[in-house]
């Protein structure tokens, strides 16, 4: 048998190949196969090989005589972060908080620990990217009890890895993974950031120490190098939002201990990142009364949401004519524009179509198609939604006062609403901030008290009153 190299690893997806090829064959990445050190050598690692353990057969155990975890957590103090953690932190447990540079990952875990502090569990902040003094800048913006963490500004994994052996913090903060250096590997590259997240794994599971773990994210999204490391980790928290808008969410893609639906909604101020627990009063407050614009009740989780969703059809020469999408998917914005051309006769094939949920915010759930369908459709006839919008359907120039149209749905291929989960408490929040008319699918069961159920897209048109152009072709 030929002598083993050490072969290549993807760094976007992780993936292992024997010989390099300029696509990766897992997630199709182009030129990301990076050449990895050869495997160590040792009985172990022969064993290890050849799948035949060294000593007795481990006895496996019935589930039931399995000590049960440790249900006691470790509170951030943050409500809407404890939230998103399902409870706070797990001791012990590995959470991977991912985003893009800028976005506030290191004074949210600043915050954290300085409130983890306070309440006199043991911290540690561990950063390899910032000098202690730029980090005690940051504790003097966020005030109160920042300034006590315990800080290292040290990017040598070894040398972490013994602090925290000696110091034995209750919760941990390693500002970033990627900035960590490991024996000889690159800093940052998949070997290395794979091995600094093995080992302080071992020492969180061993030591009973909470990890962040703070990782930057690539233009594209995904974690560069720690998108290999999601199954390594217990919890991977992503941090979004634009840096010029104030508005930052946070969402868990995978938690071990919680669901991984909900969302945390922050504002970055003078002094911190501020929680935004009333975050629909705050976004239906800043609605304008215009074409283009409708309010969504989505859910985050298992709350609900109202977001203002915009857009803006402005006709183009330009072929094909743009689409852009900001808060919402792409795809579904594609899909949407195909069922209202076809199915509402909205056809914006010589437009531009800008799509956006004002505040920052996304949402990723198929029941914000039906709002970005009405939002197209009033842009595209000049039309302003509004509650009122039933009353003076058969004048919809007359639209206009009262509040702004509340709606949700997913729209299916053949131009029917189709039913989407919460719809109670989707109505339910609409209601409570006095938008008093909600459009959507007909619920799966019963009735729902302040819905307007309709059974098509044209129909829910029709109904807000931006179906005129429908109307006037009929
Ligand atoms: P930071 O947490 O350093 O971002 P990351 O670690 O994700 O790269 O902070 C992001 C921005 O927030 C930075 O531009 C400064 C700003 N900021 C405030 O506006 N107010 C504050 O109180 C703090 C600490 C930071
Ligand atoms: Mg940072």
């Amino acid at each position: 048998m030929a002598k083993r190299g050490g072969g290549y690893r993807c760094s976007e997806c992780g993936r292992a190949a024997l010989a390099w090829t300029g696509q990766c064959p897992g997630c199709g990445a182009w030129n990301t196969l990076e050449a990895e050190a050869a495997p160590t050598g040792g009985a172990a690692g022969r064993a290890a090989r050849s799948g035949r353990a060294q000593g007795p057969a481990p006895k496996p155990v019935p589930l039931g005589s399995v000590p049960s975890e440790r249900s006691d957590r470790i509170l951030a103090g943050i409500g809407e972060l404890d939230r998103v953690l399902g409870g706070g932190f797990v001791p012990g447990s590995l959470v991977l908080v991912g985003g893009a540079p800028g976005i506030g990952k290191s004074t949210l875990a600043g915050m954290a620990l300085a409130n983890i502090a306070a309440h006199g569990a043991g911290v540690l902040y561990v950063s390899g990217e910032e000098s202690a003094a730029q980090i005690r800048t940051r504790a003097e913006r966020l005030g109160g009890a920042a300034l006590e963490v315990p800080v290292l500004a040290e990017p040598s994994l070894e040398s972490v890895l013994a602090a925290v052996e000696a110091e034995r913090p209750a919760v941990c903060v390693i500002d970033s993974v990627q900035t960590l250096s490991v024996g000889d590997s690159a800093p940052g590259s998949v070997a290395a950031v794979r091995e600094a997240t093995g080992a302080l794994l071992e020492s969180a599971k061993r030591l009973d120490v909470t990890m962040i773990l703070i990782g930057h994210v690539t233009k594209e999204g995904s974690l560069a190098g720690p998108r290999a490391l999601e199954h390594l980790v217990d919890c991977v928290l992503h941090f979004e939002g634009e840096r010029e808008r104030t508005f930052r969410t946070v969402r868990a893609l995978k938690n071990r201990f919680g669901a991984t639906s909900e969302v945390g909604v922050f504002e970055m101020r003078e002094g911190g990142l501020a929680e935004v627990a009333d975050a629909s009063a705050r976004f239906v407050g800043e609605v304008h009364s215009a074409p283009g614009s409708v309010v969504l009740c989505a859910m985050e989780g298992t709350r609900p949401l109202l977001v203002e969703v915009q857009a803006l059809v402005a006709p183009t020469e330009i072929v094909p004519p743009r689409r852009t999408a900001t808060g919402v998917d792409r795809n579904r914005l594609a899909l949407v524009l195909a069922v209202l051309a076809r199915h509402a006769g909205v056809n914006v094939s010589a437009a531009d179509v800008f799509v956006n949920v004002a505040g920052g915010v996304r949402v990723d759930e198929p029941g914000a198609d039906l709002a970005i369908a009405l939002a197209v459709a009033s842009a595209s006839s000049g039309t302003v939604l509004s509650s009122g919008a039933a009353s003076s359907a058969s004048r919809p120039g007359a639209a206009g006062e009262g509040r702004p149209l509340a709606c949700f749905g997913e729209l299916g291929l053949t131009g029917e609403l189709r039913h989407v989960a919460h719809a109670e408490r989707r109505v339910g929040e609409a209601l409570k901030f006095g938008l008093e008319r909600v459009l959507g699918p007909r619920p799966a069961e019963g009735t729902v008290v302040g819905l307007d159920a309709r059974e098509t897209v044209a129909d829910a048109l029709r109904a807000a009153g931006a179906g005129r152009r429908l109307r006037e072709a009929a």
